[in-house]
């Protein structure tokens, strides 16, 4: 059956958003949900791939048949994803936050008229693994989330991060994007002999069905 033919798969899939302190009760964090990476994680171990979810903090319940690592910054993330690759494929779909604070107060930080926080760029998780000889899986997705020059800025993603495939998402329309139950993508593929594909509006369930079709098929 195609669940034997895809047991031995592995997926790896980062969600949610990453929080980085400023001190032991603030932290700098985004809009990120994690319905749509855990949404990725669930169609995966429906089709059998034995599936790691790395996730940022979140609400969400996790499917069945999924290993789930809980991390809560970006730093605790890089690290999971480290000790978990490679997999067959991975698929990048936290919202990581691109700054950390510089110097995080071990204190609670009084109120004050104004206070200057340095940051530090964080670790890019695709872009270190996409780029890395051992740990780099076979197939490597990431994914842009952009309010405008959506193809353009994808594209040039999918390049500089050395990904198979982009799947680009539309953050600026409240219908879909962070939080919504559905999205709407365009996929851009590294293989010239590939056409690019847009999966119009449908639940991030649905949604990531038809990506983990496209997996299967690639791999297979
Ligand atoms: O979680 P939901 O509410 O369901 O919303 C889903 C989503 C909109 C968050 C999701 O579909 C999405 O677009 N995720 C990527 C968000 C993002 O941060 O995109 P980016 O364009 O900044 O980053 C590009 C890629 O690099 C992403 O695959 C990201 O996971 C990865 N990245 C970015 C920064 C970093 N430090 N490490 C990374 O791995």
């Amino acid at each position: 059956s195609e669940l034997n033919k895809n047991y031995k798969l592995k997926a790896l899939v980062t969600a949610g958003p990453t929080n980085e302190y400023i001190d032991p009760v603030r932290f700098i964090t985004n809009k990120s949900s994690g319905k749509q990476g855990y949404a990725l994680a669930k169609a995966f171990a429906k089709k059998g791939f034995q599936t790691t979810l790395i996730s940022g903090p979140t609400n969400l319940e996790v499917g069945n048949n999924i290993n789930l690592i809980k991390v809560e910054t970006a730093d605790e993330m890089f690290k999971a994803a480290q000790n978990n690759l490679p997999t067959d494929v991975a698929i990048f779909s936290a919202a990581v936050a691109d700054f950390k604070v510089k110097e995080i107060s071990n204190s609670k930080i009084k109120k004050q008229e104004k206070l200057n926080l340095e940051l530090e760029k964080n670790i890019d998780i695709l872009n270190y693994v996409s780029k890395h000889n051992s740990l780099r899986p076979k197939l490597v997705i990431g994914f842009a989330a952009e309010t405008n020059n959506i193809e353009e800025n994808a594209k040039k993603k999918l390049d500089e991060k050395n990904c198979d495939w982009i799947i680009a998402n539309d953050v600026s329309n409240k219908a879909i994007g962070f939080d919504s139950s559905f999205n709407e993508v365009s996929i851009y593929y590294r293989d010239k002999n590939m056409d690019d594909e847009r999966l119009t509006i449908k639940s991030k369930s649905e949604i990531s069905d038809e990506i983990v079709d496209r997996v299967i098929k690639r791999l297979n």
